[in-house]
């Protein structure tokens, strides 16, 4: 496996096979040592659940770690062709290269920067590292995927035996900020390839990138699942999953003003009680606004997933890492992989 940009590039049955490595060692399993090799960890943005499940899971590897925030560094550039007398000092050509002499694997999350939404539709700053390292480069949350959430999200489903089949629905929710949407973009093609009916809510103009939910459509087509959109925020009332999330319009990319404005009227797109039927469990990836994304009563009810989300970070970032160093330390796997995907 040479490093990660999203989940969906991963054939079914690895998720599959991940997602169990992760419920084995959240059960107690022993990791395997990988003495002697050395993790990055490059934020870029800011990070709580990222930065320290990431750690302990170098930790538990047996991994040195290099770890290095966006703040502490110099400023790069990504651009190819660039003159650089503005305030970037550093180009992500010699950065990348760089930093892979000291590691064995480099994991950078950069956010979408939103300045321009043809650079992060192409994930400039994750592509730049990608494409100039000379070790596996995996993402800890780009401008468009969050792979390492939706592996844990994939888990915690798997763990708590949620049918292949159950309907999960993924609403947009008001947030005062405009956010990104990588980890919206990752929950539908999770979803859909684990085989679910997913919905995608969200108020008309909220609709997430065509190439997304055309490649959503693709995964339930080749998992038995479906996919579909409404506007309408009623949809969580039949879900089986109702996964909260907010992000910003494609149409005001960049346009906070304009987004803030055309947002006024839809703060009641918020998670209350009264959006899930008996039984629906609540998803959210943290951080979350209280009483603006999600109300108390949903976050510290028996309904919520979010603390068992979280924990599963740890787990399924664990046996993913496990994974792409067997090769390079003489390690086999211990991932029990189906024998088309284990050759
Ligand atoms: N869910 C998530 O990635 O959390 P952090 O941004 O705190 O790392």
């Amino acid at each position: 496996m040479n490093g990660l940009y999203k989940l969906s590039e991963l054939d079914a049955n690895l998720v599959e096979a991940l997602s169990n490595r992760a419920t084995e060692l959240r059960r107690g399993a022993t990791p395997a040592r990988y003495e002697g090799l050395a993790l990055g960890l490059l934020f870029l943005a800011p990070s709580l659940r990222t930065q320290a499940s990431m750690q302990r899971a170098a930790g538990l590897l047996g991994l040195d770690l290099v770890q290095l925030t966006g703040s502490s560094m110099w400023k790069l550039e990504t651009g190819d062709g660039v003159v650089m007398d503005s305030d970037a000092a550093e180009h992500v050509r010699e950065a990348a290269p760089v930093l892979s002499s000291y590691v064995d694997a480099l994991c950078v999350r950069s956010f979408a920067r939103f300045e321009d939404l043809a650079s992060d539709l192409a994930d400039d700053v994750f592509q730049g590292f990608a494409q100039h390292s000379s070790v596996p480069v995996v993402s800890m949350e780009s401008a468009l995927w969050h792979p390492l959430q939706a592996l844990a999200d994939r888990a915690t489903l798997d763990q708590l035996k949620v049918s292949t089949r159950a309907k999960l629905v993924l609403t947009w929710t008001w947030h005062p900020r405009s956010l990104p949407h990588a980890v919206a973009n990752s929950t539908v093609c999770m979803a859909a390839q684990r085989g679910m009916d997913v919905v995608l809510a969200c108020p008309k103009g909220w609709e997430l990138h065509e190439e997304v939910i055309a490649q959503a459509k693709l995964l339930a087509d080749a998992s038995g699942g479906s996919f579909e959109i409404t506007n309408d925020p009623g949809a969580t009332k039949d879900a089986d999953i109702v996964y909260a999330k907010s992000w910003c319009s494609l149409e005001s990319w960049g346009d906070t003003a304009g987004e803030s404005f055309k947002k006024l009227e839809l703060r009641d797109w918020q998670v209350t009680p009264d959006s899930l039927s008996a039984g629906a469990r609540f998803m959210h990836c943290l951080p979350v606004r209280r009483n603006v994304v999600v109300s108390d009563a949903v976050l510290d009810g028996p309904a919520s997933l979010v603390q068992r989300q979280a924990e599963n970070r740890l787990h399924a970032q664990t046996a993913l890492l496990e994974h792409m160093l067997s090769g390079p330390a003489g390690c086999e796997s211990p991932l029990q992989l189906p024998a088309e995907v284990g050759a």
